[in-house]
């Protein structure tokens, strides 16, 4: 496992959206969420923050995922913006775009789910500190770098995920985070709050928040 992320294009960003091949990958990204045990994740962490009447996730793909979180939460009245580059969610635009758009809903929390291990260092701290202007708080749910990840990258195989999702849970992996990766791209804002620790078994989850 490189001691460094690496980053590499990933074929389902790269496909039209109507590929049958990105169709059944965005269909496995069910699968794979549910064997991360990232719905899990997130919506224990939304439920950490008490009521919220404004969630957005970006790079959320058909909104499936927080679909999923909202469903485990029981539903809660939220309004959901789901943000993706792709003709996929409900908001269709560069994440840059629209977090840097001031005119944007109000928003209790921002999701990223399968998403930050896309950019660089420096896109992610630039994306971070856009995020925390629109948010009182940020939870991501990410690729562990680590050997057990790439293991269960290699096996999604025998979970019938195809060719697509199979070659971007590698690059995935490679291109995740370790321990206080996330935190030191965190804008140093007075009254945040950082968590950041390996979730489950191959996940990795980061939670920012404004104290109080
Ligand atoms: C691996 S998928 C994850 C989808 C969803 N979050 C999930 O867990 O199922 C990553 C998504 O990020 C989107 N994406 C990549 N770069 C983006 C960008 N610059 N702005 C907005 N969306 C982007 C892709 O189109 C893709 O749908």
């Amino acid at each position: 496992m490189p001691a460094a992320r690496v980053l590499e294009p990933e074929w389902l960003d790269e496909l039209p959206h109507t590929d049958a091949r990105a169709v059944r990958s965005r269909r496995d990204l069910v699968r794979v969420n549910a064997l991360m045990g990232n719905t899990r994740i997130v919506a224990g962490e939304l439920a950490r923050l008490g009521p919220v009447r404004a969630v957005a996730e970006i790079g959320s793909g058909d909104g499936a995922f927080l679909r999923s979180v909202m469903r485990r939460l029981g539903n809660p009245v939220v309004e959901m913006h789901l943000v993706d580059r792709q003709p996929v969610g409900t908001i269709t635009a560069d994440v840059f775009d629209w977090l840097a758009d001031a005119s944007g809903p109000p928003l209790d929390a921002i999701v990223a789910n399968l998403f930050l291990h896309h950019f660089d260092d420096e896109a992610l701290r630039r994306m971070l500190s856009l995020v925390a202007r629109r948010a009182r708080a940020f939870i991501a749910c990410e690729p562990r770098r680590s050997q057990a990840g790439l293991i269960g990258a290699r096996l999604l195989g025998l979970v019938g995920c195809g060719e697509v999702t199979l070659h971007d849970a590698v690059v995935s992996v490679r291109a995740g985070f370790g321990d206080g990766e996330l935190t030191a791209l965190w804008p140093a804002l007075p009254g945040w709050r950082c968590e950041e620790r390996a979730r489950g078994r191959f996940s990795h989850g980061f939670v920012a928040r404004i104290d109080g």
